[in-house]
């Protein structure tokens, strides 16, 4: 049985912090499943992390929708959101509505995921009212990184910080279950924290959030040139792999692997057999025929 709706917002009420990471395939989903992890986003950072571009902007639906089955098949009872790409849920009301069953519908997935706070207000209030769980983003919003200029901390002057706010509480209304703050102040997160129904996810938004969400690629050290300043490393993976890899390419040179531990026998008489006709080409009836 996977985690609910119900149960995650019931954790707010519990005062119990919600551990969210992201995965991208079926090993890393089955081992977050594992663990008990109640909710695995697959995240458009997929684009970063995963298929090697500079932002989330050239992810389409069918990329998402292509990794999202693949993470549903490796969780029984995590609850699996899809993160809906740039320009998928703007057009219109109804794209957005036709994009987010998508998530439910062919990938499998328990909720969708849209950035964006008073502005997506309604469109996040009709994929509720159909019955898909909507999780909102907001602070930094990486689909809009052109117009934010960088990955720059959100909501620091007066103006900016009320209109976070504002748009955590249009969301909340709005119906979202629970509402991701990327780079938010954390006195500010903390004070939306305090002022909205449903759990906040923060990331890069300090630690008074009702959860917190990481790139799983980003806690497991597996790159190594760009580490984000909310990102803790609970691993060093790359150095891992790196060091595993170069082991294999030696022992594959040198000739150590594999042994006999890896390899299979069978009847020497057929070997022996196969080696007395040798020179003699076995040809099969086919080509024998032609
Ligand atoms: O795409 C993503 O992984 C995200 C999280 C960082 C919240 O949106």
């Amino acid at each position: 049985m996977r985690f609910t709706i119900a149960q995650i917002k019931e954790k707010k009420q519990k005062g119990e912090k919600i551990a969210m990471l992201t995965a991208y395939d079926y090993g890393t989903a089955r081992i977050l499943d594992e663990l008990g992890v109640p909710l695995v986003l697959v995240g458009d950072s997929l684009g970063n992390v995963v298929l090697g571009y500079e932002s989330t902007i050239p992810v389409t639906m069918n990329d998402m929708i292509h990794h999202t089955k693949a993470v549903v098949r490796g969780t029984s009872t995590s609850l699996v959101i899809g993160d809906m790409p740039f320009m998928t849920y703007h057009t219109s009301i109804s794209d957005a509505m036709r994009n987010a069953a998508r998530f439910i519908q062919e990938a499998g997935a328990q909720a969708v995921k849209l950035e964006g706070g008073e502005r997506m207000a309604e469109t996040v209030r009709a994929i509720v009212d159909v019955g898909i769980p909507v999780m909102g983003h907001i602070g930094l919003t990486p689909q809009s990184i052109n117009q934010l200029g960088g990955y720059k901390v959100q909501g620091k002057s007066s103006t900016a910080a009320a209109q976070l706010l504002n748009d955590a509480q249009a969301l909340d209304e709005a119906g979202a279950f629970a509402i991701v703050l990327e780079l938010v102040p954390a006195p500010l997160a903390r004070l939306i924290t305090e002022k909205v129904s449903v759990p906040t996810i923060g990331i890069g938004a300090g630690p008074h959030c009702d959860g917190q969400v990481q790139v799983i690629h980003d806690m497991l050290g597996l790159y190594s040139d760009f580490v984000p300043k909310h990102a803790k490393q609970y691993a060093r993976l790359r150095e891992t792999i790196r060091s595993a890899v170069a082991d294999y390419v030696n022992e594959v040179t040198t000739g150590a692997f594999p042994t006999e531990k890896h390899s299979s026998t069978m009847d020497e008489s057929i070997i022996a057999e196969l080696s007395a006709s040798s020179g003699r080409r076995h040809t099969s009836s086919r080509s024998r025929a032609r």
